[in-house]
């Protein structure tokens, strides 16, 4: 029989910094009154210079190996979902293995914008069901503050930085993630994107100048596409499970505007007090709000073992997507371990590992 994918662990970790509406007041023509009544965002947090990407995905990590107790060297595989990666190249997962010492782990990025971490987390259950993988981490994690355009007031009030992480294990006991669905329709990719700096585009002093390297949104067009799909990929994930709405406990959607989750749920007959919102204190951190909103569902004591939450979420490409997961915790702890106190010996490993590649280049005559 295949083993199940339960969500052992769970993480987040958000930017210390907090910019506010007053503060957007400040910066660009716009109000707490209008932000608020349009979108439900009070405050956001922003990535002061020491963090990133990255960062904010190793302290979410570290959180949800933590939960799970699990030693980082037991993970097979690491998923980072992030439309604001550290580079184009090397894969942001890649940098959070070497920065939390996962010595065995296999790591990639996956691009689907905010739909990203369902995406993320369909594909590590998948892996962790066919029996290839025993433990994985997922993590949604941006910095979308970087590719904001400050001065664009469609924008720049929405977003905001952070990450979550899932630690998905196999389990012989039914529940975890039970079903998913993953939609995509690329004919609506102009409606929010980055134009330059990839291939079609590449960066140049005009791309620059005319700030194309910043989100660009449609933002009535995104609106009336997201209300639609959320309603969509939740009923259809729940049928895939063979169960009906009345049978979900909670909903934890993708926290991109309050209007658009209220019109959902409306849409789906669901009270709004079935649905985990906390935009209003970070803002849309796109592929993180998912796992950051679950978080602090847990903290609040939202979820309760054999209740079904449905994730689901929406965003560019266009993409939308929504998980079903029977959730089965709280898993008793077998042991204490603590993934942080790793970072020393991590960091010497890192440090040894690229001398010894410069050893080798010595002797090879290769200089790298
Ligand atoms: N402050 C004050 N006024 C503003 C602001 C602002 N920050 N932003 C826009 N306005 C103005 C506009 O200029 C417009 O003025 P005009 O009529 O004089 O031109 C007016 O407000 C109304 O604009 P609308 O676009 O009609 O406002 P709407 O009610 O649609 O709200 C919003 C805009 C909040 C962007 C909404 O359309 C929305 O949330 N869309 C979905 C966006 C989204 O979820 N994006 C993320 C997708 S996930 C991902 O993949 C990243």
């Amino acid at each position: 029989m295949s083993p199940y994918a339960h969500i052992t662990g769970w993480g987040m970790a958000v930017p210390a910094r907090v910019l506010t509406n007053a503060d957007l007041e400040k910066m660009i023509d716009t109000d707490d009154e209008w932000i608020q009544s349009r979108t439900g965002i009070r405050q956001r947090h922003i990535a002061n210079d020491e963090e990133s990407t990255a960062t904010l995905a190793r302290d979410a990590a570290l959180n949800a190996l933590r939960v799970a107790n699990l030693n980082p060297t037991e993970v097979d595989l690491i998923i980072v979902s992030t439309s604001s990666p550290e580079y184009i190249f090397p894969a942001t997962a890649c940098l959070v293995q070497d920065m939390i010492g996962a010595s065995h782990a296999g790591a990639f990025d996956l691009s689907a914008a905010c739909s990203g971490f369902i995406y993320a987390l369909n594909m590590a259950s998948q892996a962790v069901r066919s029996g290839s993988v025993r433990n994985a981490l997922v993590i949604g994690a941006e910095t979308l503050s970087r590719f904001v355009n400050w001065e664009d007031r469609n924008t720049c009030v929405l977003f905001g930085d952070g990450a979550g992480a899932f630690v998905i294990q196999s389990g012989d006991e039914p529940g975890g993630v039970l079903t998913a669905v993953m939609r995509s329709d690329g004919s609506g990719g102009g409606l929010l994107s980055i134009p330059a700096g990839g291939s079609h585009l590449p960066t140049s002093p005009e791309t620059i100048m005319h700030k194309q390297h910043t989100i660009h949104m449609n933002g009535r067009e995104v609106y009336r596409f997201a209300t639609r799909v959320i309603a969509q990929a939740t009923k259809e994930v729940v049928f895939a499970a063979q169960l009906h709405i009345k049978d979900v406990q909670l909903v934890i959607p993708h926290q991109a505007n309050l209007r658009i989750i209220e019109a959902a749920m409306r849409g789906l007959d669901i009270p709004l007090d079935q649905c985990f919102i906390n935009i209003e204190r970070y803002g849309n951190t796109s592929t993180a709000s998912i796992p950051i909103a679950t978080c602090e569902a847990i903290q609040q004591g939202r979820l309760h073992s054999g209740d079904n939450i449905v994730f689901v979420g929406f965003g560019g490409g266009l993409t939308w997507g929504a998980a079903l997961v029977h959730w089965t915790g709280p898993f008793l702890p077998h042991r204490r371990i603590y993934p942080s106190s790793y970072r020393l010996w991590v960091a010497i490993r890192s440090k040894l590992l690229r001398m010894v590649r410069r050893i080798e280049g010595w002797i090879w005559g290769r200089n790298i």
